[in-house]
Formats: C-alpha cells, sequence, structure tokens
C-alpha cells in the first residue's frame, strides 16, 4: 500500500518583529492542522531557512502565544538571502524540508525575499506585519496599531509634562522609510508639527510652527518626528538649538525607538493576525500562492506578489493638512 506523504507548510517571521507576529503563527498552525497538512517553524526568518534552524509545530506548541509580543519563532534581517547563493541555499532547503508552501510573516525587506524565492520558483505566501505600516498591499499591517498605541501612551506621557514646564518636546518614533506611524500618531496625540520623510519641509518652517505656538500662548508643543525624516529629532533639535531665544519654550528631546516594537498585542493585531494566518494557510492548501495577504477595506485581501515593485504605501497628505489645521 501507497501512504502519501502528508502535505507541508513552513512558516517564519522576518524583519523587524511586530506585535501580533505570534497570533499570526498560531492561525497558521491551527488553520494547516485542521486541514492535516503539517507545520515547520523556521527560526530567525530566513536565515535559519538557509541554515535549516527549523522545529515542527503542533496546535500545543502555538498555545498560550496569542498575547505575546516579538515571535516565537525569532527573527532575522538577512543579508544572505540578497546574494545569488544565499538565495540558491534557500531554495533548495525549501526542497530538502519538502515545504510545498512556505509562509513569510514581516514588512517590505521579507516581501522582497519572498519575490525572490517566488521568481526562482518557491510557492511562497507573505503577510503584512511592519509596524510601519507601509505596504501597498495593507492598509494596515500587524503590529502597526499596537505600535501606535505604544506611541501615543508615551506622547499624552510628554504632553503632561511638557505643559508642566512650558517645554517643547521632540519625540521622535520609528518609521525608517515612511511616516505613516508618525502621522497618526501625530494627529492622534494632537502635535502641533509633524515631521515626515515623505513631506519635504525646512527646519526653519518647522520652528515657525513651534514659535507660533507660542505666541499663540500655548503651554507646550509636540512635535512627532519620524526618524527616516530629512530633519530626525537631532538634526531639528541642533537647529532648534541655535534660535532657542526665539522658540519660547525650552526644548527636550524623546526618542522612543524600540520601545514601540515590544509589548503586548491589541485587540485588532490579535484578529488581523488570525484572520491572515488562517486565510495564508487556507490559500496554501487550495495550491494558491505567489501572492501576499493584507487587509484592505477591512476585509483579507490578497494582492499577487508579482504586483509589488519594493514602493511604500502612499502617505495620506489630507490627514497631514488636518493635523497642521487642527494645531492651532
Ligand atoms: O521594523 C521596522 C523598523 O522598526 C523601522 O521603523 C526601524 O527603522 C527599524 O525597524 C529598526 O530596525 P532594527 O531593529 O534592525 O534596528
Amino acid at each position: 500500500m501507497i501512504t502519501q506523504e502528508p502535505r507541508r507548510i513552513g512558516v517564519l517571521t522576518s524583519g523587524g518583529d511586530a506585535p501580533g507576529m505570534n497570533a499570526a503563527i498560531r492561525a497558521v498552525v491551527r488553520s494547516a492542522l485542521a486541514h492535516r497538512w503539517e507545520v515547520l517553524g523556521i527560526r530567525q526568518g530566513y536565515t535559519g531557512l538557509i541554515d535549516a534552524n527549523f522545529q515542527r509545530l503542533d496546535a500545543r506548541s502555538v498555545g498560550g502565544i496569542i498575547d505575546r509580543g516579538g515571535t516565537v519563532l525569532g527573527t532575522s534581517r538577512c543579508e544572505r538571502l540578497k546574494s545569488d547563493e544565499g538565495c540558491s541555499a534557500a531554495i533548495r532547503q525549501i526542497e530538502t524540508l519538502r515545504l510545498d508552501t512556505l509562509i513569510v510573516i514581516g514588512g517590505n525587506g521579507t516581501h522582497e525575499g519572498a519575490r525572490k524565492l517566488a521568481r526562482h520558483g518557491a510557492h511562497i505566501i507573505a503577510i503584512a506585519s511592519t509596524i510601519d505600516n507601509d505596504l501597498p498591499s495593507s492598509d494596515v499591517a500587524i503590529g502597526a496599531t499596537t505600535a501606535l498605541d505604544t506611541a501615543l501612551d508615551a506622547i499624552d506621557r510628554l504632553r503632561v509634562t511638557a505643559s508642566a514646564h512650558r517645554r517643547v518636546f521632540l519625540v521622535e518614533v520609528m518609521g525608517r522609510d515612511s511616516g505613516h506611524l508618525a502621522l497618526a500618531a501625530g494627529i492622534a496625540g494632537g502635535a502641533e508639527a509633524i515631521v515626515l520623510p515623505e513631506i519635504e519641509q525646512e527646519a526653519e518652517a518647522i520652528a515657525a510652527q513651534i514659535v507660533a505656538a507660542y505666541d499663540r500662548g500655548k503651554s507646550h508643543a509636540i512635535v512627532v518626528v519620524a526618524e527616516g525624516a530629512r530633519y530626525n529629532a537631532d538634526a531639528l533639535a541642533n537647529h532648534f538649538h541655535t534660535h532657542r531665544e526665539r522658540l519660547g519654550f525650552e526644548l527636550r528631546v524623546t526618542k522612543l525607538g524600540h520601545i514601540q516594537r515590544g509589548g503586548a498585542p491589541r485587540i485588532q493585531d490579535r484578529i488581523i493576525a488570525s484572520q491572515l494566518g488562517a486565510a495564508a494557510a487556507e490559500h496554501a492548501v487550495a495550491g494558491e500562492f505567489g501572492l501576499t495577504l493584507g487587509i484592505v477595506n477591512g476585509k483579507v485581501t490578497s494582492t499577487p506578489l508579482a504586483a509589488l515593485n519594493g514602493a511604500l504605501r502612499p502617505l495620506d497628505r489630507r490627514l497631514f493638512e488636518l493635523a497642521q489645521t487642527l494645531a492651532q
């Protein structure tokens, strides 16, 4: 009697960790198991794929992780995948491990890697997960909501002390290439100014916004700065320092940094991670791959990986203009 080998999914998390990745892993595993497919968890992202660093995942091994930030599989930014040798090694491992489909959870770098592997014939499904929230295939990526809440909580606290001392705070939030997190945190935090990589802004014009806030009698000013903006917090602080007599407020700088990546995933991240992880497993079982999954207009939506060209999700400029109007 010929017994058929069980079909197999591999799952990995890659790039910057994002709260909700564990909920997505859990959903992939349990949905695949429901179809009697096996799941291998690849440790440390694409690095673990190349090095065949993996573990079998069963229903119990993903128990008690839905509320945990980070990723139980570990992650990495894998330089080796960028080389032809690294890519060939990854393709070889996908064959050796008998993965029918590999599900990768991450942001732009992860999607770049997924496209490369797909071009070399691998069956790949990607899931949008990045606190930068800049993948064009998803209105909201796993982790973005929790990171935003964390940034907002910090801004709310900073406003209290800023008011007490009549200070301007430069609050730097993450966003190497894009300002989605800064824009959302800025508008929700009632910032006096928001500084973003996507919008050309001169330090002098930002200083003028602060002076105007002071002249209007404000007790504080909050400037939310994306780390990737031409004038990041340090550059702006330098500029402001040389004009400090004019500024009115005393100046302080707070960089939120990796704090934004930690913490338990909030409800929305757990829900979309569960939906996207389950949908990825369903697509794999249906023999559909070469896709990336995200949330568009509130619904799980698939986009061909080949349709991505490395472009980032465009910023909502109306939101930026609204923030400026409301910062009076
Ligand atoms: O995950 C995206 C991100 O958080 C960016 O906003 C930030 O610039 C980068 O990761 C930091 O990367 P690392 O953790 O490798 O220093």
